[in-house]
C-alpha cells in the first residue's frame, strides 16, 4: 500500500462487517489509525482487532450516542481527520407497506446519523484539512420497492454537497461514494434485491457484482490528500451502471 493516509485518524461507522470492515482495513493499510464503530459490539471489536484500531460500539442513529462516539475518538486518539459515514440499513417493501416506524428508522440510520456525526466532528476535521466520505448508493436514482432507502441516500447526497459548501471554508472536503450492487451481507439478506442485482449486472458494462474492497479503494482515495481538489462529488462505484 502507498500509505496515503499516514498519520491520519479515521472513524468508520458500521464497520463490523461488509463494506465498512473493508474500508477500515484499507484505511489502516494506508497508514491511518482507525476507530471502528458498529451497533454490534462484538463485530466492532472483531474488526478493530483485525485492523489494530479502537472499537467504539454505539447506535449512531441516536444523537447523544453519536456525539459520544466522536467524544471518545477525540479523547483516546487525540483528534479526527477522516469521517466515513458507512452505517446503513435497507428495507424492501412496496410504498403501502412503509409504516411510519420503518420510514423513521431508515432515515434515522442512513441520513440523521451522518448529519449528527458531521456536525459534532466538524471542528475536529477543520484542525487539519479533514475529509468526510458518505456511503450513498445507486439507489438515490430510484429503485422500485425501497422508497425510504432511496430517499435516505438521495438526502445523503445532498447532505454531502451542503457539507462541502459549508465546511469548505474551513478546509474540510466532503464527498460521497455511490456503490452499485456489492457482494455483502446486506445484499444477501434481501432475496428480491439479489434478483434485481443479477438483472442489472447483466446489462451494465462490467458484468459482475462489486466487492467491498473495490468500494474501500475509492473511499480511501477520496479521504486522502490525493483528492485534495475534489469536494461535493458523488463517485459511482457501480460497474458503469450509472453513466454521466
Ligand atoms: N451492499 C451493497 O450492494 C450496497 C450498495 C449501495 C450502498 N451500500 C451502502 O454501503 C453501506 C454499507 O453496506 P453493507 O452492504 O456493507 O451493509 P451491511 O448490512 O453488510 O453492514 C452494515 C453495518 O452497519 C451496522 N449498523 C447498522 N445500523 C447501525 C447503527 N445504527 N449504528 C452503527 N452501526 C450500524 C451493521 O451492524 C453492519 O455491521 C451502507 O450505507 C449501504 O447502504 C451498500
Amino acid at each position: 500500500m502507498s500509505e496515503l493516509c499516514k498519520g491520519r485518524t479515521a472513524l468508520v461507522t458500521g464497520a463490523g462487517r461488509g463494506i465498512g470492515a473493508a474500508i477500515a482495513g484499507r484505511l489502516a493499510a494506508e497508514g491511518a489509525t482507525v476507530a471502528v464503530n458498529d451497533i454490534d459490539q462484538e463485530a466492532a471489536e472483531r474488526t478493530a482487532g483485525e485492523v489494530g484500531g479502537l472499537a467504539v460500539a454505539a447506535n449512531v442513529a441516536d444523537h447523544d450516542k453519536a456525539s459520544g462516539v466522536v467524544d471518545r475518538v477525540e479523547k483516546e486518539l487525540g483528534g479526527l481527520d477522516i469521517l466515513v459515514n458507512n452505517a446503513g440499513i435497507g428495507y424492501r417493501g412496496p410504498l403501502a407497506e412503509h409504516t411510519p416506524k420503518i420510514w423513521n428508522r431508515v432515515l434515522a440510520v442512513n441520513l440523521s446519523a451522518p448529519f449528527f456525526l458531521a456536525q459534532r466532528a466538524a471542528p475536529l476535521l477543520a484542525r487539519n484539512e479533514g475529509a468526510v466520505v458518505n456511503l450513498c448508493s445507486v439507489a438515490m436514482m430510484g429503485i422500485s420497492g425501497q422508497v425510504a432507502y432511496d430517499v435516505s441516500k438521495g438526502g445523503l447526497a445532498t447532505l454531502t454537497r451542503s457539507l462541502a459548501v459549508e465546511l469548505g471554508r474551513a478546509g474540510v472536503r466532503a464527498n460521497a461514494v455511490c456503490p452499485g450492487f456489492i457482494d455483502t451481507p446486506m445484499l444477501e439478506q434481501a432475496k428480491d434485491l439479489v434478483e434485481i442485482g443479477a438483472r442489472h449486472v447483466r446489462t451494465q458494462p462490467i458484468r459482475r457484482l462489486g466487492t467491498p474492497e473495490e468500494v474501500a479503494a475509492a473511499v480511501s482515495w477520496l479521504a486522502s490528500t490525493e483528492a485534495s481538489y475534489i469536494t461535493g462529488q458523488c463517485l459511482f462505484v457501480d460497474g458503469g451502471w450509472v453513466r454521466s
